[in-house]
């Protein structure tokens, strides 16, 4: 649902001491939104909360794990009786996993699932009850990726925890219809930010390594560019977000021949350091 005055709204903000949940965090505070911003840890978000208080608004922070159900759920009722339902639920933390399915421990699978695709289901199940009962408009902006839907080699789990969450924003979407709350899908491309040091499988560790990070400081944009397309999402109602490299092109190659995109893909993958 368009929110086209974001001035004094509440932006909540999963995964904020970092990357483009940092970025989305001033560039929403620069439009006079207050902030209310969680991490893993309360120490990296201290130097974010000074910045965005010079901005002249409010930042709560919260250290909060997105994949603990029991602490999402304290985290809605804390902020609810800080400052009632947010405007702007921005479900953004996630974490990678790099390595070859076959390389890979099992284990990792249920990491990545636990923050990329039950962080999101956590947030939403918790927070868009109170958003229903406070009214319209509010927005919640669910973080996919370009992987959700143009996948490369070294990344089972990432992929399917992202397309998951893309499949997830469309049902939400159906079921939301009737009511003044929109939700957004934003699939980032190649982003340069602390992302690809999240996680690597043991055969991924040195040069092939080396070579993906060095492929993203290389191409990858930076987290503001992320940002802003969000605020400029949540100001018009848009409800799917390509931002960043790669991610639009990528999109429309699929619908132009998956054959082109596998091929590509597979010739960048060797190129960059996915295989
Ligand atoms: N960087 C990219 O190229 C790219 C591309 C597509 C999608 N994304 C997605 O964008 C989102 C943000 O990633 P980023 O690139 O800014 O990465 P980042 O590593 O810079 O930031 C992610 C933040 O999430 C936090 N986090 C991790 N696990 C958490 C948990 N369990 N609970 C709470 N917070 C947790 C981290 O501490 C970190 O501050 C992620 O969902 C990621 O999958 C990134």
């Amino acid at each position: 649902m368009a929110i086209p005055q974001l001035k004094d709204k509440q932006v909540l903000i999963t995964g904020a001491a970092s990357g483009i949940g940092r970025a989305a965090a001033l560039a929403f505070a620069r439009q006079g939104a207050h902030i209310i911003a969680s991490d893993l840890r309360l120490e990296p978000l201290q130097s974010l909360q000074q910045e965005v208080q010079a901005l002249g608004v409010n930042c709560l922070l919260q250290a909060v794990d997105v994949s603990d159900e029991a602490a999402m759920a304290a985290f809605a009722a804390w902020v609810h009786e800080q400052v009632g339902a947010p405007d702007v639920l921005f479900n953004n933390a996630g974490i990678a996993y790099l390595g070859k399915f076959l390389d890979s421990g099992l284990e990792q699978w249920q990491r990545v699932l636990n923050v990329n695709l039950m962080g999101v289901v956590h947030g939403c199940y918790h927070f868009i009850p109170l958003m229903l009962a406070a009214g319209g408009p509010r927005q919640v902006v669910n973080v996919s990726s370009t992987a959700s839907y143009a996948p490369s080699p070294s990344m089972a789990s990432y992929a399917a925890s992202k397309f998951a969450v893309a499949g997830f924003c469309d049902v939400l979407r159906m079921e939301l219809a009737g009511t003044r709350i929109g939700v957004t899908d934003v699939c980032p491309g190649v982003i340069n930010t602390a992302i690809t040091a999240s996680g690597a499988a043991p055969s991924m560790q040195g040069e092939q390594l080396q070579r993906l990070q060095a492929y993203y400081r290389k191409e990858g944009c930076l987290p503001e560019v992320v940002a802003n397309d969000v605020v400029q999402a949540v100001i018009t109602g848009k409800t799917l977000v390509l931002t960043g490299p790669y991610s639009r092109l990528l999109y429309h190659l699929k619908r132009l021949s998956r054959r082109l995109l596998f091929k590509i893909t597979l010739g960048t993958a060797a190129k960059v350091g996915y295989l």
